[in-house]
């Protein structure tokens, strides 16, 4: 199968091209478009057939369910069942956005796109090309992030390309995604909302929509070791380079002597080493060069959105230069930084060296 690639002007929409995105999706095909978050890999939600088909392209194993992407907030009532008040004032104040709120889900949906659960995980997203899309579609597109299984999730077409060409239809580029790190997942079943996954809108705000907030105990990552994450997607390694990738933790002298002591040493084992950091100016840059292969200077460290928006393309760098150990140090932002040590945690296997 050859890809298509299509351009999509944000500023300008070509809607005749979304229309013929569209067709694909209706016809039971498989097209990767973007979002605030990430690059998702969508097909036709209500068809059992074009989830089949996202599951195998993905390498996906097939328990691990989707999300329905809808373009309207009334089609909510379509595919899900008991939607509580508390839901109905999140998606007022944050849809369309990078929420996903999970519910009971309606005989409708196919068991193949929520992975066999009764209940279905639903987003409207933040992005006009992609709500344009969607509505094109036929409204409800059934969309995982647009990696092969276990990668980390593509914020530009090139890298949707990189994984998945030849095995869909066709991609939409518009360009770099905005967040870069994946819609935080919202439990609507029970009571107290629950937090499953980490994002970019946070625990805090939700509580201050909902009077209440609860967080499934795994989001706190490596502390909490034995406990099952709720979203069954959390349970599998992810988001992972192919190198090593270890997060040093500590006093920040002692991180970066011991970073420096690991990658002088593999040097002289002839093993390629990278190393991540969020700094304001590249003085560190400069020094870990003198050691390793390659460094990543995702973005200031006060400059939250932009580690986040960086922090997956910076993992597939070190991929494209063939490094094969990367040390990170950690990143204890304010507002993201759960969601961006949930992802680092989780590509690093849970590997943390505490100093
Ligand atoms: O930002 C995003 O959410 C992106 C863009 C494309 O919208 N999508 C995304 O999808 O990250 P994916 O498939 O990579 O991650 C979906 C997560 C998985 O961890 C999955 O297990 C969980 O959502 N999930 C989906 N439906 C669920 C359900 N009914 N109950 C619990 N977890 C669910
Ligand atoms: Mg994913």
């Amino acid at each position: 199968m050859v890809t298509e690639r299509i351009y999509i002007d944000r500023n300008n929409i070509d809607k005749k091209l979304l229309e013929r995105a569209g067709k694909v999706i209706r016809e039971g095909g498989l097209v990767a478009f973007p979002t605030e978050t990430v690059y998702g890999l969508g097909g036709d939600a209500l068809n059992r057939d074009s989830s089949a088909k996202i599951y195998s392209a993905k390498g996906r194993p097939s328990d691990n369910p989707l999300i329905v992407h809808i373009c309207r907030y009334e089609d909510i009532h379509v595919i899900a069942s008991d939607i509580s008040d508390m839901a109905v004032k999140l998606a007022e104040a944050l849809w369309p956005g990078p929420m996903t709120m999970i519910f009971n889900r309606k005989s409708i949906v196919p068991k193949e796109t929520t992975g066999g659960l009764d209940t279905v995980a639903v987003r409207m997203p933040g992005d006009d090309v992609a709500l344009g899309f969607i509505r094109a579609a036929g409204n409800f597109i059934a969309a995982p992030s647009a990696n092969s299984s276990g990668r980390p999730s593509p914020t530009s077409a090139d890298r949707v390309i990189e994984d998945l060409g030849g095995r869909i239809d066709m991609v939409i580029d518009a360009g770099r995604s905005d967040i870069g790190l994946e819609s935080t997942i919202i439990d609507m079943t029970s009571d107290v909302p629950m937090i499953l996954r980490p994002g970019f809108i946070t625990g805090e705000t939700v509580e201050r929509i909902c009077g209440r907030v609860a967080y499934d105990p795994a989001v706190f990552g490596s502390e909490n070791k034995g406990v099952r994450p709720r979203a069954p997607g959390m349970r599998y390694r992810h988001y992972a380079p192919k190198g090593e990738l270890t997060v040093i933790s500590g006093e920040r002298d002692r991180v970066r002597s011991y970073i420096i002591e690991r990658t002088a040493e593999c040097r002289s084992n002839n093993v390629r080493t990278g190393v991540m950091i969020a700094e304001d100016d590249d003085e560190w840059v400069e020094r870990y060069k003198s050691t390793s292969d390659l460094v990543i200077n995702i973005g200031s460290a006060l400059d939250e959105d932009k580690i986040a928006a960086n922090l997956y393309e910076a993992l597939r760098e070190f991929d494209d230069r063939e490094i094969e150990e990367i040390y990170s140090e950690e990143f204890n932002t304010k507002r993201l930084g759960q969601a961006i040590m949930n992802r680092l945690l989780k590509a690093a296997g849970h590997k943390v060296v505490r100093l």
